[in-house]
């Protein structure tokens, strides 16, 4: 009788053959069954041949299956840690950053150099305690002109090429910021401190200088004792923050009908300083508003007491003012909507 298993050395043969070929998860699952399971596993089936070996031989044989159970387990083992590892590192090849690699630039955005001028300009009005209003755009004739001291057929309309809305209502496109004086007069009481930005319009022949659309910012100060100083003091401390404190002012007289009197402002030209230069047309000055002392007829017209209250206003032209700080050669240029001129600011 034989005192060895049958077929032992074949199975190790084929145990060890087919955990060589099973080269991923599912075959090394299917080999596990085949051959390391505990009740149908062939390794341990072939302990039942024990019983048919003489009993002195069992201990040997039993041993020698044992062995080699131990054996293709390990070499099973070592096979999956081995599996493990290489999934692992496949994982870390294809997940890896390089951080020297460039970043994307995202483009950013930015506001448009007349929404930055506005709020500039209102910055420096906010500070000496102005309020912020805004009005409509389409405006009553009785706002745009009339409560303005400049009653249908005057001359002075003549100062403001309007666009009229069609149809029998007396509407316009509003050709100045200076209805909202009105407005804001009729919507409270003294004392006003405000500043309005705004699109204005005008009928106009587009050219350098001027625009069809364009906007202004209007300043009202309205309380008992105002005077002209107050006006010069306050636009003067204007022009000094949006054009260096170095600036000096000068006011002359000029005509605008709600107003007694108008003033213009000019400040000196912040290129050449003075001595004339093509951003100051040689003069060495650079007009840069209209203002004036809100005309009694005009404070009576909304319901104050001009003998009680006096007030200022001025207004601005934006677009003017960005030109100059910013060296634009042609208000065109706002509205072309050119990438390359608009990425510069
Ligand atoms: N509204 C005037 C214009 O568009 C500018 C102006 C002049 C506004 C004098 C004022 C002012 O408030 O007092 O031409």
């Amino acid at each position: 009788m034989s005192t060895q298993l049958p077929e032992l050395d074949l199975l190790a043969h084929e145990a060890r053959a087919a955990l060589a070929a099973a080269t991923d998860e599912g075959a090394l699952e299917q080999f596990r069954l085949t051959f390391l399971s505990r009740g149908q596993g062939r390794i341990k089936l072939a302990l039942r041949g024990l019983k048919d070996l003489p009993s002195e031989a069992r201990p040997r044989a039993g041993a020698s299956v044992n062995a080699l159970h131990n054996e293709v387990e390990a070499a099973f083992e070592a096979r999956i840690e081995a599996l493990r590892q290489r999934t692992f590192e496949d994982r870390l090849a294809r997940e890896q950053i390089d951080v020297t690699l460039p970043g994307r630039p995202r483009p950013r955005g930015r506001l448009h150099p007349v929404t930055r001028t506005i709020r500039e300009i209102t910055a420096v009005f906010q500070e000496l305690g102005y309020r912020i209003a805004e009005g409509p755009e389409v405006e009553w004739d009785r706002y745009n002109f009339e409560m303005l001291h400049i009653p249908p057929d005057h001359p002075a309309r003549d100062m403001w090429d309007t666009l009229w809305v069609e149809g029998d209502l007396p509407m316009l496109l509003r050709t100045h910021t200076s209805p909202n004086q009105v407005r804001l007069m009729l919507s409270q009481e003294p004392p006003v401190r405000v500043a309005v930005p705004g699109r204005c319009y005008r009928y106009e022949a587009v050219d350098a200088t001027h625009e069809w659309m364009f906007h202004q910012v209007e300043l009202l100060a309205v309380d008992e004792g105002i005077t002209l100083a107050d006006l010069k003091g306050t636009l003067e401390y204007f022009i000094k923050r949006m054009f260096g404190a170095e600036r000096k002012v000068m006011l002359h007289h000029s005509y605008f009908p709600f107003v007694e009197p108008g003033v213009e402002m000019a400040m000196d030209c912040f290129a050449c300083g003075g001595t004339g230069c093509s951003t100051c047309k040689g003069s060495g000055w650079i007009e840069i508003l209209g203002a004036g002392m809100v005309h009694p007829d005009v404070l009576a017209g909304v319901g104050y007491d001009p003998a009680r209250y006096t007030g200022f206003a001025a207004g601005m032209g934006v677009e003017r003012i960005a030109q100059l700080r910013h060296g634009i050669d042609d208000m065109r240029r706002y509205y072309q909507n050119d990438l390359r001129f608009l990425e510069q600011f």
